[in-house]
């Protein structure tokens, strides 16, 4: 210990003449070996004291009430005081006062933002305290991203982009060692896998629910191993995880931050108000207190909150007067020591304890902070914020893709910053944690939808680019991108025209085009000439409402189209007939529809669905479906006084309004598919679609703008009605990967006292739900993330849009009311659900590759005229198909020479009887148009080379140990994957 401190003053006394101007030559080279960051520069503790880990921090929002850039730059301090730019640039320059002091910093999107902003003698200074350890990079994603609504592709790629540019800019010293989480409001499982697999050695965080923390604060289980994978083979999806005493607060009365309202440490006998003996007893009383609750001999104190630091010199010299007067009292025989820290060093100090830990395998959903005040509302806020996110992401990775297979000519035309990064970078700014979430100002919510429309831009050209490279046709190409309320000019117009479908999936892939057109009957023939089946129909009702004066088409061509595995195909499309009117819909249910999959039933009265049948399986179930609102609680209400809003739901009755319960309807049969059109009143609609060889039921919903002229707000769920026998269980994912079982007004861990019998149910869907029984499973696979739940048993619902009149008091100060287009009335909203009836043995079969090819749907792109003589028609990037097993989860071109990819089993261990087995894959012979000369597997995060990995190990109480399993590969080229596992490589390629 004490030839470390005297290292370190060396290097002040260095730092203060690199301030001087005296030394010209970069920091690092006083270091003949390693620089001593990480666990190795860790201050010394007292093994026989109360060690008490001081821990600086400030919680920087990646947009909220203001924008990312509001809030880097400082602006609009009239809504919030915060500038980010501020807090490094003071926290830097009272970091180099005294090499004791330690901050540590989160969001690697704005500290990215500054670095580039620093001269060189400043960035010099930096990486000196980095490489000391005096600045700590944690958690080190783009973001601290949202766990509710996220999908773990997007969450895996944030983090990748920030953690590539830790390492790039500061090695292996860059690397964080702990993930830090502590405002998401509820933390899901898929999260500290995702960190688990990305070589972390622990997670901190700030929310549980109060009665989960008050037993937790009883048994001393606030800190745990978290057990966050069912398939994968411990430990790798092990990770540890504590539970912050306060929050992410300082205790009350020690914020000494510009923003907060404390008294200073007044120390001078001799000015008024001397108050040193006051404040270390208080501070010994918090930190017996809250030793109380913990395990061992440390303790962590998180000395910082939102925005903080601006003026660091206030937080640092009354922390230093802390520090001193605190440990003076050692002399008279008290046993606290206080110390400036890092989460990191916490941590190495708890893994030192040598002690055990209890285990955890459920996850943190939901979250609630009182009786009534439960932060389920945000699964569903904002729905169309949620879609637009799941959307582009779709088109990154297309974007991402067709970089890597179209090779260098993809780049044309694009300088500097161009291509996916812009994209990249607005996805992972819009998984922060009040970004997708829904809990952002409305004008904030605009600008991270801005930022994902403009990112789409250059990404369009690099797509153009290598689709034009690959097919050999470079005739202008458009995108559409509101097919989905029936406008797209050129279908509109165009008597022949070319579309050209990119399907991002390893898979090939069977997908439904709707096009809006004038004609009323098209030929279209696929890639090989071959006619396929198209009808044409009337644009639906609900579409001209939305779409206003944007479009015109009085028609839409269907067809089916097919697309290989990571590829293309191209149809072409010409106008035959200009006259009759298209198929008319009839005015009347049809008792049933059915193609030779599945057959559906309508009640005869009511016109609503009243049966599924799988026709392969000689399965039926009852099922009913109505559209229903809660009426949010206004907060007047004598239990308490919370009322709905962004985070929160709180219905003021347990039982929803039917928005109708007769309905009107239209249909239509044909031989592309058969459809119902309902129309349950003005602002809620669905069409009941089944296509030709589908296996699932397509409901598409359009909700809005909900009314609240009454004076109620409303939350809008759709909700089916079984017979399936469901004892109180229903299931759903974990951003979009592993399934979770649910149970009604119970937690797996602790003795739950319900207090909101709706609102306490409800839990996050990423991608699908299900009920089930022994004999039959209907799963529901969304198009974006909601809220849902089974409130009584054989049903489900989800909460589709959410209007409200209320600010729910958790800081966002708007009520969420989204305008519609014109800034008036309401946000309409509209999405698919999909339904599939199965055996339980065989739902994941079906629901897996489902869920994929809604998250990763195919990009249409259209050209005049006929395809180009000579022009390629069909193009795949892979050798063949992948396994049904797996998933192409990325493949980015990350450098010159280089291309990131990651596969990954997309089945849960004993999920599938066909699936659920290690799969084989030859990396060499997997891609087309890729020569590949090289391999190295990498951390999940492609922050590590995976032989170099190693991860702290901890000790459950229930005593048993992981076996460490090394991998077994066949060769090097022959990558084996276990269910759920995810295996990132860097392949050195030659593109052709
Ligand atoms: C940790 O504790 C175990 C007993 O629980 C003991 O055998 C082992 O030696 C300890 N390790 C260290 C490093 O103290
Ligand atoms: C980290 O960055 C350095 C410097 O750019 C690079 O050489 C190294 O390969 C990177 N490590 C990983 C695992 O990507
Ligand atoms: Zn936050």
């Amino acid at each position: 210990m004490a030839s470390r401190r005297a290292a370190s003053s060396a290097v002040a006394a260095v730092l203060s003449l690199l301030q001087l101007g005296v030394l010209c030559f970069p920091a690092r080279q006083f270091h003949a070996s390693e620089p001593p960051c990480g666990y190795k520069s860790c201050p010394g503790t007292q093994p026989s004291m109360l060690n008490v880990h001081l821990v600086p921090h400030t919680h920087d929002d990646v947009g909220w009430l203001k924008t990312v850039d509001q809030y880097y730059y400082g602006d609009r301090n009239d809504i919030q005081h915060a500038g980010v730019q501020y807090i490094l640039d003071s926290v830097v320059e009272q970091l180099q006062k005294d090499p004791a002091r330690r901050f540590i910093y989160v969001e690697t999107g704005f500290f990215y933002r500054w670095w580039r902003q620093q001269d060189q003698a400043m960035r010099h200074i930096v990486t000196q305290l980095v490489d000391e350890g005096r600045l700590e990079f944690i958690n080190g994603g783009w973001c601290m991203s949202d766990e509710a609504a996220t999908h773990y592709t997007a969450v895996i790629d944030q983090m990748t982009l920030g953690l590539r540019f830790l390492n790039e800019t500061f090695g292996e010293c860059g690397r964080p060692r702990v993930a830090w989480h502590i405002d998401p409001f509820g933390h899901a499982r898929e999260h500290a896998s995702i960190f688990a697999q990305m070589g972390y050695d622990g997670l901190f965080f700030g929310r549980l629910d109060y009665q989960d923390k008050a037993r937790r604060m009883k048994t001393k289980e606030m800190e745990m191993l978290w057990r966050a994978s069912d398939s994968l083979t411990p430990p790798m999806a092990d990770l540890f995880t504590g539970v912050l005493p306060n929050g992410y607060n300082p205790p009350d009365g020690f914020c000494w931050d510009q923003l907060c309202n404390d008294a200073p440490i007044r120390d001078d006998p001799q000015l008024e108000d001397f108050n040193v003996d006051d404040i270390v007893k208080r501070f010994l009383n918090v930190a017996h207190a809250q030793s109380e609750v913990y395990k061992t001999t440390h303790i962590i104190m998180t000395m910082g909150s939102d925005f903080q630091y601006e003026n660091a010199n206030l937080w640092y010299k009354n922390l230093d007067k802390l520090i001193h007067y605190v440990n003076a009292k050692q002399s008279n025989g008290s046993k606290v020591n206080l110390l400036y820290s890092t989460p990191s060093c916490y941590l190495q100090e708890l893994h030192n304890a040598n002690t055990t830990w209890p285990l955890k395998t459920d996850d943190f959903f939901p979250y609630a902070d009182d009786a009534h005040d439960f932060w389920t509302g945000y699964f569903t806020s904002r729905p169309a914020l949620k879609r637009y996110e799941r959307l582009s992401n779709s088109r990154l990775q297309t974007c991402n893709q067709l970089e890597v297979l179209g090779g260098r000519r993809s780049r044309k035309g694009l300088f500097g910053e161009g291509g996916s990064d812009s994209m990249r970078e607005a996805m992972a700014v819009a998984q922060h944690h009040d970004a997708v979430s829904g809990t952002e100002k409305q004008h904030v919510a605009f600008d991270y939808a801005k930022r994902l429309a403009a990112g789409w831009g250059p990404c369009q050209v690099l797509v153009s680019n290598s689709l034009a490279a690959l097919s050999g046709s470079d005739a202008p190409r458009v995108y559409c991108e509101n097919l989905n309320i029936s406008v797209c000019p050129l279908t509109e117009s165009s008597p022949k025209f070319t579309m050209n479908v990119y399907n991002p999936l390893g898979h090939a892939v069977m997908w439904p085009v709707r096009l809006p057109v004038n004609g009323t009957a098209y030929g279209v023939f696929d890639a090989k000439g071959s006619p396929v089946d198209s009808v044409v129909l009337p644009v639906y009702q609900a579409s001209r409402e939305v779409r206003g004066h944007k479009g015109y088409a009085i028609n839409e061509l269907v067809f089916q189209v097919q697309a290989p595995p990571l590829g293309f195909t191209t149809y072409s499309i010409s106008l035959l007939q200009n006259g009759p009117p298209p198929t008319p819909l009839e005015n009347k249910a049809p008792l049933s529809i059915q193609n030779k999959f599945l057959k559906v039933t309508f009640d005869p009265d009511t016109y609503l669905l009243s049966s599924l049948s799988n026709l392969e399986t000689k399965q039926t179930i009852k099922l009913s479906q109505n559209f229903y609102w809660y009426n949010a609680s206004a907060g007047n209400n004598a239990e308490s006084r919370q009322p709905s809003g962004a985070y929160i739901f709180r219905p003021n009755s347990s039982t929803p309004f039917i928005i109708s319960k007769m309905i009107k309807v239209d249909s239509v049969k044909n031989a592309v598919l058969q459809e119902v059109r309902q129309w349950f009143g003005p602002w809620v609609t669905q069409v009941v679609r089944l296509y030709k060889d589908s296996r699932q039921l397509e409901l598409e919903w359009t909700v809005g703008p909900v009314p609240v002229g009454d004076g109620l707000g409303k939350e809008v769920i759709t909700r089916f009605d079984t017979n399936i026998r469901t004892s109180g269980l229903f299931y759903t994912d974990s951003n979009g990967r592993e399934v979770l079982e649910r149970r009604r007004d119970y937690r797996p861990t602790w003795d739950l006292k319900q207090t909101e019998p709706i609102a306490g149910n409800y839990y996050p869907i990423n991608s699908r739900a299900y009920i089930k029984d022994k004999d039959n499973q209907l799963t529901v696979v969304t198009d974006r993330s909601q809220g849902g739940s089974s409130i009584a048993d054989g049903s489900l619902e989800i909460m589709l849009h959410r209007r409200l009149l209320y600010d729910d008091v958790r800081g966002v100060g708007e009520p969420l009311s989204e305008p519609g287009e014109d800034g008036q009335g309401g946000l309409v909203a509209r999405g698919t659900l999909l339904l599939a009836l199965t055996p339980p043995e065989k739902a994941a079969d079906l629901h897996r590759p489902l869920a994929q090819s809604v998250v990763l749907q195919p990009l249409l792109s259209f050209q005049q005229g006929a395809p180009q003589s000579s022009s390629q028609l069909e193009f795949s990037g892979l050798h063949a198909a992948l396994p049904p097993a797996v998933h192409l989860l990325t493949l980015s071109q990350w450098d010159r020479e280089s291309v990131l990819i990651r596969l990954e089993h997309q089945y849960q261990a004993k999920e599938s009887k066909s699936f659920s087995e290690p799969v084989t894959v030859n990396l060499q012979k997997l891609f087309s148009t890729l020569e590949i000369v090289g391999a190295t597997e990498m951390s999940l995060g492609a922050n590590q080379w995976k032989d170099q990995m190693t991860r702290l190990d901890w000790k459950t109480s229930s005593g048993e140990q992981p076996q460490r399993q090394s991998p077994s590969d066949p060769s090097p080229w022959d990558v084996t994957l276990n269910p759920m596992e995810i295996r990132t490589f860097l392949l050195r390629v030659m593109q052709h």
